[in-house]
Order: C-alpha cells, then structure tokens, then sequence
C-alpha cells in the first residue's frame, strides 16, 4: 500500500528507543526523512546509523529535552532547517516514574505534566504554519 509519505518529513519525540524508534524505523522504510529526537545522543547516532542503513528516507537526529520550551522550539527548528518542513508531527514522551498516589509529590506531577501534557502542546504550536 502507498501511504504517499515518500519524501514528506516526520519529526518524532522521544525516538532513541522504544514506540518512537519503532515508528520512526516504519516511516524511513516508507521512504519518509525523519528527525529523531531523545536527551541522549550517543544512542541518537547509534540509531541514526541503523536506519540509515534501510536506505530509504534520510535520518537526522537533535538531542533535546522535551520537559524545555527552549529545547522543542530548536528541535523544530533543526528539523526545518535540515528538511525544509515538518509534515509529520509525532508526540512522544518516556512515561513518568511509577508509583503508588501517596509516593508523589507536587514536584512530581509538574514534572510529568512537563513531559506528556505541555511538551505536546509546545510541539504542536512550533509546528503550526504562521
Ligand atoms: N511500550 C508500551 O507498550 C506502551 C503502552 C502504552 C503506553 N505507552 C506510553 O508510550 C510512551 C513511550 O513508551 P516506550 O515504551 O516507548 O518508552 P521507552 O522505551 O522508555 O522510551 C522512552 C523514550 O522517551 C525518551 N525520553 C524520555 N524522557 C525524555 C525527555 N525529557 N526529553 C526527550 N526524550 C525523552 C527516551 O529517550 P532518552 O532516554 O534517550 O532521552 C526514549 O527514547 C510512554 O509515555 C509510555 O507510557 C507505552
């Protein structure tokens, strides 16, 4: 089936492992280019060469901190410029720590409210046409 992404560009969240690789591994095979994102960038180039290595969409990766505005506004940024565009939004994020209610405090629920509720929503406004 042609899922006509061949030559589109998908910037994905949180992609050094996990659902984000594996979306972003289905998308190079599509012949989509792709801009993985994760905090580390030793495991960021160790992907970046396994998919490149599919020889179908080109693969460019940007070590970010999604819980920082700063940070998703630059990946953005990064992706437009290496690309051209960002056709594809991906929002992902690592969960939160697991716990018991009583185990966490406000700090706690900041942060993870930083990482899977406001992360998306920055994302999404950086990607908005003007
Ligand atoms: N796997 C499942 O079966 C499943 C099912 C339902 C829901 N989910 C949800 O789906 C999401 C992804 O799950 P997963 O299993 O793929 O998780 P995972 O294997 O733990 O991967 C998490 C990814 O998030 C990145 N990450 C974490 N914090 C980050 C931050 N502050 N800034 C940038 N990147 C960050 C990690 O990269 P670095 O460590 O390199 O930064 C990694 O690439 C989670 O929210 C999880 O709760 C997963």
């Amino acid at each position: 089936m042609d899922l006509n992404l061949v030559g589109k560009t998908a910037l994905v969240m949180a992609s050094s492992q996990g659902l984000g690789k594996a979306v972003a591994t289905e998308l190079v095979r599509e012949g989509t280019n792709v801009m993985i994102s994760s905090r580390n960038t030793k495991k960021l180039k160790k992907v970046q060469e396994e998919l490149n290595a599919i020889g179908k969409g080109q693969v460019s990766f940007y070590t970010a901190d999604i819980t920082k505005k700063e940070d998703i506004q630059q990946l953005v940024k990064e992706t437009q410029k290496v690309f051209g565009s960002v056709d594809i939004l991906i929002n992902n994020a690592g969960g939160p720590p697991s716990g018991s209610f009583e185990d966490f405090s406000d700090e706690d629920w900041e942060n993870a409210f930083q990482l899977n509720l406001l992360s998306y929503i920055r994302a999404v406004r950086e990607v908005l046409p003007d």
